[in-house]
């Protein structure tokens, strides 16, 4: 893998809903993407996925949890956590592994929603943590992440929040499009 590849976690990744955005970049080794999700039939569909956009030498896809992360300290860019801060078991676990893997200078995109309408409870009852940026920020920052954008919204039944985390801010250069994408609600 070439020096200056990103390398990325999606935690709790499904089947990786954004790949088509960064077939280009995981092509021309810009990125090397590892997903992960309890979910074994969820990983077999990001397979297929990835066969079918011809990316499979740069995705690797694996059976874990966030809160038992398989991996060397300090080995990721960035991580992913997209809709899945509201299943994890435990948060604090969670996040202090991400800090484990995360290398100085990293940074963690979270993004998820809560406050469901009656409507849609069987979402709401599926989550286990329903929580607001408040909390999620107070939560990253007790596990030493510094915060670095907040967004969060309120869109017709349920509140949306989008977080950047980073862990210590020496050697912080982020990828401007990861970013941007991140801000413009692509990824
Ligand atoms: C709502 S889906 C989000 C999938 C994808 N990231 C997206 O944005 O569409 C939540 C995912 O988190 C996974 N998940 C549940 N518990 C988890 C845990 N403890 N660690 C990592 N992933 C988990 C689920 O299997 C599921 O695929």
């Amino acid at each position: 893998m070439p020096k200056k590849t990103l390398k990325i976690l999606d935690i709790g990744c499904g089947d990786i809903p954004y790949l088509k955005y960064y077939t280009s970049d995981l092509k021309k080794n810009k990125i090397f993407l590892i997903g992960i999700d309890p979910d074994i039939k969820i990983i077999s569909l990001a397979q297929i996925k990835a066969i079918r956009y011809g990316v499979t030498k740069n995705i690797v896809l694996k059976k874990m949890t966030a809160e038992n992360l398989k991996f060397k300290h300090f080995f990721f860019d960035y991580i992913f956590l997209f809709n899945t801060y509201a299943h994890l078991n435990n948060v604090d676990k969670s996040f202090k592994e991400v800090f484990r893997v995360l290398r100085d200078g990293g940074a963690i995109f979270l993004r998820d929603s809560y406050d469901f309408p009656d409507s849609v409870r069987f979402i709401r009852n599926m989550h286990k943590n329903n929580h607001t940026a408040t909390h999620v920020i107070e939560k990253l920052k007790e596990n030493y992440f510094s915060i670095r954008y907040i967004n969060e919204n309120r869109e017709c039944d349920k509140v949306y929040w989008r977080i950047v985390a980073m862990k210590n801010t020496f050697g912080y250069k982020i990828n401007k499009k990861i970013e941007k994408d991140f801000k413009n609600r692509k990824i």
